[in-house]
């Protein structure tokens, strides 16, 4: 029986909760914050939401994470999200000390998870829970690649108007304005992009997905993106309690891959039961991969500032 935690019952761990609901991912779903009552309420709102779907196990919230025992995976989604004019940088020092006291509470009662880091800034914020869980680096992901690629694969289905579903795209790098939207691997069905838009409409499309998070911060003026964030993240905590080793961009660990060590960036990765079951490497072109050297820099500058 598999059960997944999530820590934080704001509006991305709400949202995850729920697509976990609906999505059928675990037989038990926890949903944990400090604030007292909060996750009770809203996983007693979710599980009310039960009869009418058929969602037949078990969710249900609380203030004491001794509650995440056993799961199979934890997601951190707590910490502050961004508001109008701010990066995601700026949240550095704060969610730091939030991540940190989550990542505690997961050595101490789910020492076996798998953990799955949203809080941002994405890259370093999962450096946060390596380094305090001291988990080995399998076990320890962040979710942006697959938000990222979900944004940049609508903005081309809604480009071409055709359905999301046949689009494929990925972007890697940093879950930041340096992320690395790959314009030559993007395809509808197998036909390359390139084939399908002039360039300065993938020019566009790729600016904007750079700024999709911002976008949609500016437009609901306080908090950030959450629902197309809580399935990313569903989207990944299945494929490990499934084994399903789905191909996702996931914020991992590098040791010497694409020439980088020391820093979390989203790179394709196999997520199966061990978590991170294989990196894979692609050759890039020499342009990409200096792209990809500056999300590097970028995210160490971050981990710096750590002071960790
Ligand atoms: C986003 O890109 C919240 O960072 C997240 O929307």
């Amino acid at each position: 029986m598999a059960k997944l935690s999530i820590i934080g019952a704001g509006a991305v761990g709400t949202s995850c909760a729920k697509w976990a609901m609906v999505k059928n991912v675990a037989e038990e779903i926890v949903l944990v914050d400090i604030i007292p009552d909060l996750a009770k309420g809203k996983a007693l709102d979710l599980a009310q939401s039960s009869p009418l779907f058929g969602y037949s196990g078990k969710i249900w919230g609380t203030e004491d994470f001794s509650a995440i025992k056993d799961s199979k995976v934890v997601i951190i989604t707590a910490g502050k999200p961004r508001q109008p004019g701010m990066s995601r940088e700026d949240l550095l020092n704060i969610n730091k000390e939030i991540v940190k006291s989550c990542a505690e509470k997961i050595k101490e009662y789910a020492k076996d998870s798998i953990v799955i880091v949203v809080s941002n800034p994405l890259d370093a914020m999962v450096y946060v829970a390596y380094r305090v869980t001291n988990f080995p680096k399998n076990r320890v992901i962040g979710m942006a690649g697959v938000l990222d690629s979900a944004r940049y694969r609508y903005f081309i289905a809604e480009a071409l108007k055709v359905s999301p579903k046949d689009v494929q795209a990925l972007v890697m790098g940093i879950h930041g304005d340096l992320m690395l939207p790959l314009v030559r691997l993007a395809n509808v069905s197998g036909i390359p992009v390139t084939e399908l838009l002039p360039k300065e409409k993938i020019e566009e499309i790729v600016k904007r997905t750079k700024f999709g998070g911002g976008e949609i911060v500016s437009y609901l003026k306080s908090g950030s993106a959450f629902i197309t964030p809580g399935l990313s993240v569903v989207e990944m905590a299945e494929s490990i309690i499934k084994d399903e080793k789905r191909v996702l961009t996931c914020s991992v660990y590098l040791e010497g891959e694409y020439e980088i060590s020391g820093v979390f960036l989203g790179v394709p990765v196999i997520l199966g039961k061990n978590g991170v079951e294989k990196i894979i490497e692609i050759e890039l072109l020499p342009e990409e991969k200096e792209s990809l050297k500056k999300c590097a820099e970028a995210c160490r500058t971050l981990i710096n500032l750590l002071n960790m």
